[in-house]
């Protein structure tokens, strides 16, 4: 019987578990983990979570029951430091842990704040649960927030903290909003209902210093503006955990560099989720995802080849973010398109934009318009006629229905 040790108590270590038990691994399954929770699930936590709207326990990806009952040890609050690959063994703060083999689920930080000040009270990135009862926390006192950076985290954050009545302001870099993910129609179809909601939302704003004696009491920008603030939350972007493999001689290259059975350069050792730079034949080229859907699907991946069945990663990447009342949902990525066709109406925040790229369908992104999503999904990655998506009579059903069966 192998034995595998798994580090990182994420998503991806938590679907790795289950997939193993089903595929059939009948050796220890140890997961190391630095958090004192057992696997959770992350998007809610700026979303439902920071709301208040869902207790912790309702965060986990399966109850803590599961791991006993599956015989999976979970060893929470531990940190691995090193691993030994000539002895297959992980060494951690508390002790050293032989493996068979072993899965990285390392996951990504957030990319840190390097500005004077970053280090005041009061001033918070957003990845784990004790940073959101941080935030939840200040949210009861604060009067204003500032937020850096509005990706995802940064505009969720501003949605929540909106709604409880805080006065908001967000300071972008870049001259548009998530200009990571989507396009500038949907860039700019988010900064007017921000702005609507009442979030002063600047763009071009690059902030230099966070000024206060011991808390933050201001964040001043390049132009020397300064904004009062006793609250900063900060979402600039995410750094792959990739050090440990790095140190252990594995090929990192914005992230952990994996196979199509998601297996590094040593067969005893795989890597999962959001800490891997791994090939997708769908897309023809390596990437490294930030996405829940990744994690999962790497990580059943990763099972399958562990327990003798190999069934090599091919996913098109999915995406969701919830603002207000309004859903994104995304499937593709929309860099190197050509053309865009947009269904509905922004002025009624219900639309969907489909980026083409020669004719082919390379992502939506579908704004409360679940519908529209689910057919995306099936059309992504195919030919489609221009002229049927263009015109609203041809039910996007059907064209799913024609490019599935063309
Ligand atoms: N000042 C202001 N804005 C900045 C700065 C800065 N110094 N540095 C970066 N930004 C901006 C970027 O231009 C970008 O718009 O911060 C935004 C970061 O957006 P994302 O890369 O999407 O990252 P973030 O919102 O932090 O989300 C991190 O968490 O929601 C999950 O998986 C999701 O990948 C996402 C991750």
């Amino acid at each position: 019987m192998a034995d595998l040790v798994i580090i990182g108590g994420g998503h991806a270590a938590g679907q790795a578990c289950a997939s193993l038990r089903a595929g059939g691994w009948s050796g220890a399954i140890i997961v190391v983990g630095e958090e004192p929770y057992p696997p959770y699930q992350r998007p809610p936590l700026s979303k439902a979570y920071l709301r208040g709207e869902l207790p912790a326990e309702r965060l986990l990806f399966r109850p803590e029951s599961f791991y006993t009952d599956h015989d999976v040890t979970l060893r929470l609050g531990e940190r691995a430091l090193r691993i030994d690959r000539a002895a297959r063994r992980v060494e951690t703060d508390r002790g050293s842990l032989p493996y068979d083999a072993l899965l990285l689920a390392t996951g990504a930080r957030p990319r840190p704040l390097t500005c004077a000040g970053a280090d005041l009270g009061g001033v918070f990135g957003l990845r784990s649960i004790a940073d959101v009862d941080a935030i939840k926390q200040r949210f009861d006192s604060a009067q204003h927030l500032v937020i850096i950076g509005a990706g995802y985290i940064g505009l969720e954050v501003a949605a929540v903290a909106k709604r409880r009545g805080l006065n908001v302001t967000v300071l972008e870099a870049q001259d548009r909003v998530m200009s990571r993910v989507t396009s500038p129609l949907v860039s700019d179809f988010f900064t007017r209902v921000h702005r609507e909601e009442g979030v002063d939302l600047r763009l071009d704003a690059q902030a230099e210093a966070i000024e206060g004696e011991g808390a933050v009491e201001a964040v001043r920008l390049a132009d020397g503006t300064r904004v009062p603030a006793d609250l900063v939350v900060y979402g600039i972007g995410v750094l792959p955990n990739q050090g440990i493999a790095a140190e252990a001689g594995l090929a990192t290259d914005n992230g952990i560099l994996v196979d199509e059975n998601a297996c590094t350069e040593d067969p005893a050792v795989y890597a999962v989720g959001d800490c891997t730079n791994h090939p997708n034949p769908l897309l023809d080229r390596r990437l490294r995802l930030e996405s829940v859907h990744n994690a999962l699907e790497q990580a059943k991946t990763a099972a399958a080849a562990l327990c003798g069945s190999p069934k090599p990663y091919a996913q098109i990447p999915w995406f969701w973010s919830d603002q207000y009342e309004l859903k994104l949902q995304t499937v593709g990525l929309q860099d190197g398109y050509d053309a865009t066709v947009v269904r509905g109406a922004p002025e009624a925040r219900s639309f969907a934009v489909f980026y083409l790229a020669k004719d082919s369908l390379i992502a939506v992104d579908a704004v409360n318009e679940p519908a529209a999503f689910m057919a995306a999904k099936k059309l992504v990655g195919r030919r489609v006629e221009r002229h049927l998506l263009e015109d609203p009579e041809t039910s996007l059903r059907d064209l799913a229905l024609a490019a599935q069966r063309g």
